[in-house]
């Protein structure tokens, strides 16, 4: 297993250009299983999760080629419709792949995906919107088993708005039989990408990246070329990596109309961003402001970027509270924080930071991807070093972070880490 290294107090300074996102890469491969052939999708990032659903689709019978962050994928020799548990049980998002395959296949064998770091993850919004199209679903064995001789339309209504339940309904719903609509469906910028990729197919998706979609069945599609948009997460946690530091940072190939929530906290916090189209300069004046956050669906402030936040205002200069409204138990990264100086208390789905002076560099742990990225910007600020271990994680989802990080003046580097005895 690798750890990072990293020396904290350097200031930051130059560009970085923003990686494809992996949170939109994965259904659009899944999605390449509804239209038999060749599909090329480009700005596609090398990350582990990116080879784990090119395995995936492997299984089932796809030709998958990852080369200079384009995928060149042959679906046309698939026959094979299941999804292993040893496959799934390491990313989630394997379940991308049931409604492609149920809508291809008329069954499909998935494993359940487990938990995670932070707790249980759910899948009954899956379920139940296959269930709606006319799947027949029993779950044994840790597996869902699910036929459907022909899905139709339905109206789906999901009680709370779920990124992958909209993104799998969407790809089962392409091709059953008559029109689906979708409401208080998921609006994330990745749900608008894979309807933009299924239409290039021949789906007829109207809505997606608002929260009503309307999807008419089409009897086939068309394999299709497709270039995957920018990773906003990325995006948001090198901007927090330049403002912790105290840098400035511009940041190239992004889309800012994905990331407004982001851009907007960090002026709150006292950071001046000069936006453009498709990029942004962070420039910091010094101490962060602090800023309270409650995390939500898509405009709001992402999930995904409430671990990096609170490391930001573990240096505030002041106090304020963060809550996470998606997931409740997502701080495994607190504990961490703490060991670097941070003064935080977590109760319920609420962590309340008192902003400190300065952390101090100690060995911490990774637990899950996020956490990880979180752990690396409080080890760019703190004095001295730190010590991060079990990097697999952010390998899942930053492509060579620490490279990038280098290119503008981190002192960051990976080392081999001997196996715990
Ligand atoms: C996606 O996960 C992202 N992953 C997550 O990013 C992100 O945190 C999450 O959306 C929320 O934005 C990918 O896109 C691969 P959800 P997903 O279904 O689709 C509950 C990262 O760091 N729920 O939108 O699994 C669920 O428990 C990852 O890149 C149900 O109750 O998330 C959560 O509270 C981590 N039943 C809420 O909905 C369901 O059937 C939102 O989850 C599904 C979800």
């Amino acid at each position: 297993m690798d750890k990072f290294v990293i020396n904290g107090g350097n200031r930051l300074k130059g560009t970085l250009s923003v990686s494809g996102a992996k949170n939109a890469s994965l259904p659009l491969m899944a999605a390449a299983l509804l239209a038999p052939g060749k599909h090329e999708i480009s700005n596609v990032p090398e990350l582990r999760d990116v080879r784990t659903m090119a395995h995936l689709l492997r299984i089932t019978g796809a030709k998958v080629e990852l080369l200079d962050h384009t995928l060149f994928m042959d679906t046309e020799p698939c026959t094979f419709w299941e999804a292993p548990y040893e496959l799934v049980k390491t990313m989630r998002a394997s379940i991308y792949v049931l409604g492609p395959l149920l809508a291809r296949f008329g069954k499909a064998r998935v494993s359940l995906p487990g938990g995670c770091a932070w707790g249980p993850r759910p899948v009954d919004l899956h379920l139940m919107g296959m269930e709606k199209l006319g799947a027949n679903l029993e779950l044994s064995g840790g597996y869902i088993n699910a036929e459907a001789k022909q899905l139709h339309g339905a109206r789906i209504n999901f009680k709370i708005q779920s990124v992958g339940a909209t993104g799998n309904i969407m790809m089962a719903a392409v091709l059953a039989k008559g029109t689906t609509l979708l409401q208080n469906a998921a609006a994330e910028p990745e749900m608008a990408a894979l309807a933009d990729y299924l239409n290039a197919m021949g789906a007829k998706i109207h809505g997606a990246g608002t929260d009503r979609i309307e999807i008419e069945g089409v009897s086939e599609l068309k394999p299709a070329n497709f270039r995957n948009i920018p990773d906003r997460i990325e995006a948001g946690t090198l901007l927090v990596a330049a403002a912790i530091t105290g840098s400035e940072l511009t940041l190239n190939n992004l889309r800012v109309d994905h990331i407004e929530a982001v851009i907007d906290t960090l002026e709150q916090a006292g950071y001046t961003l000069k936006a453009a189209e498709n990029s942004v300069t962070l420039s910091s004046t010094g101490r962060p402001l602090p800023v309270d956050i409650r995390t939500a669906p898509f405009p709001g402030f992402p999930t995904d970027m409430q671990a990096q936040w609170i490391a930001l205002m573990s240096l505030a200069d002041g106090s304020c509270t963060i809550t996470d409204t998606i997931y409740h138990d997502r701080f495994t990264h607190v504990a961490e924080l703490k060991r670097l100086g941070a003064d935080i208390q977590v109760e319920g789905n609420t962590a309340f930071v008192r902003g400190a002076n300065k952390l101090q560099g100690a060995p911490v742990m990774s637990t899950d991807l996020r956490a990880s990225a979180c752990l690396i910007l409080a080890g760019l600020a703190a004095e001295g070093r730190t010590d991060l271990s079990r990097v697999y994680h952010i390998d899942r989802g930053y492509e060579r972070i620490e490279q990038r990080l280098r290119s503008i003046g981190a002192e960051i580097w990976r080392e081999d880490e001997p196996m715990q005895t």
